[in-house]
């Protein structure tokens, strides 16, 4: 090899290795000719694992059989191309994990007949991005209908809940007594439910503050405290001594925790064990509760945070509570996990993180 051709070569690889997207040329055959540093990262493979190799290995196995025919198909009509044409692609890394990629196809006239270059954008980040942009708009739709169907509704509510007081009060006759108390009880059930609602759509602009979540967490039991005995639960509180404030909009993390707490005690009707506690991980303060109800069957676990999504009779759950725990837990830039055994109890970790100025003194 002259010198020039020597350096051209070296710099051609430096170029290929610099480029931001993976890079493969495959022969004819299908053999993997050269690879470059972006594609070793994205499929996790060092560089002699693929070199000499079948490119079918990066191919996840549902894809791989017509894949033989689609590069024969290509080496017929070598064009410049995207591979797919529409269809979603998926790479499959050395540790058996796939990630949905954008392949561009090049031909290129190789000593050894055609060769293919493949380049590979891996854009699952961006498909992340574009479901959680759908399904925030799809919330923020919903928030909008909410709060103006909860005005709507609000205003004929009251007044029907007002005259119903009122004739509740000038009636001796036990019989329509009784009828005017349903009609007092289920209007205040829409009226929760118009609460939830209006919870969830959050209209009020979020006021936080450096916040003490002992005082949240105290606040939000006393609420219940007779609730809470009369249904024969004991409470367990442990709580990280000295722990640090969230950055947090206190009216919020109160009603966090009212849901969770009113769906722990509905999941005990026979009594048990609600159990929080309070402790500082790194970044995060986080808040464990857990309760020994009914729990959560498997298939319905994923669900549980869905708008609408109860198991509850008709009337008695709006299945908004969890989705409201979960939009002001992740406004807050926190996250929410749940675990559960059915028969045995449910937990639900909540982290938020610190407030950043408060971190940043201390540390
Ligand atoms: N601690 C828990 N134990 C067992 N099941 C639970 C628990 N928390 C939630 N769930 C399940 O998740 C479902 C959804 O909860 P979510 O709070 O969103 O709505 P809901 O409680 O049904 O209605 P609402 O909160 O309006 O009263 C519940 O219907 C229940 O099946
Ligand atoms: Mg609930």
């Amino acid at each position: 090899m002259s010198r020039e051709s020597y350096e051209s070569e070296q710099q051609w690889h430096l170029i290929v290795d610099a480029a931001p997207s993976g890079m493969l040329l495959v022969d004819e055959h299908g053999t993997i000719v050269m690879v470059n540093i972006s594609a070793l990262r994205q499929f996790g493979y060092e560089r002699e694992e693929l070199l000499g190799k079948s490119v079918e290995i990066l191919i996840p196995g549902p894809f791989r059989a017509g894949h033989r025919q689609y590069r024969a198909g290509f080496l017929k009509v070598p064009q410049t191309r995207s591979m797919g044409a529409g269809r979603e692609l998926f790479g499959l890394r050395k540790d058996g994990s796939e990630f949905a990629v954008e392949i561009g196809l090049t031909p290129i006239q190789m000593n050894r007949g055609m060769g293919t270059l493949a380049s590979v954008v891996d854009i699952s980040e961006r498909k992340r991005l574009e479901t959680q942009l759908r399904r925030t708009e799809r919330l923020a739709e919903l928030g909008t209908l909410a709060s103006g169907m909860a005005h709507e509704i609000g205003t004929p509510m009251n007044v029907i809940l007002g005259r119903a007081e009122y004739l509740l009060q000038r009636t001796d006759d036990e019989g329509m007594k009784k009828g005017l108390a349903t009609i007092v009880t289920q209007v205040e059930r829409i009226t929760k439910v118009m609460n939830q609602l209006l919870a969830f759509a959050r209209r009020k602009t979020p006021e936080r503050r450096a916040i003490d979540l002992v005082e949240i967490v105290d606040e939000s039991l006393e609420m219940f405290e007779e609730r809470i005995a009369q249904s024969r639960i004991t409470i367990d509180k442990t709580i990280e001594p000295s722990l640090p404030l969230v950055l947090a909009d206190r009216d919020q993390l109160i009603q966090v925790l009212i849901n969770l707490v009113i769906n722990s005690i509905h999941a005990m009707p026979e009594g048990g064990q609600l159990r929080l506690s309070l402790t500082c991980e790194e970044s995060h303060v986080c808040l464990r509760l857990s309760d020994t109800g009914h729990g959560i069957p498997e298939e319905i676990r994923a669900k549980v945070f869905e708008p609408f999504f109860t198991t509850k009779d008709f009337g008695k759950g709006t299945g908004l509570g969890l989705t409201v725990v979960k939009g002001i837990v992740e406004e807050h830039g926190g996250t929410i996990a749940v675990e559960s055994v059915v028969g045995k109890g449910t937990t639900f970790w909540i982290r938020l993180p610190l407030d950043k100025a408060q971190a940043a003194a201390t540390s």
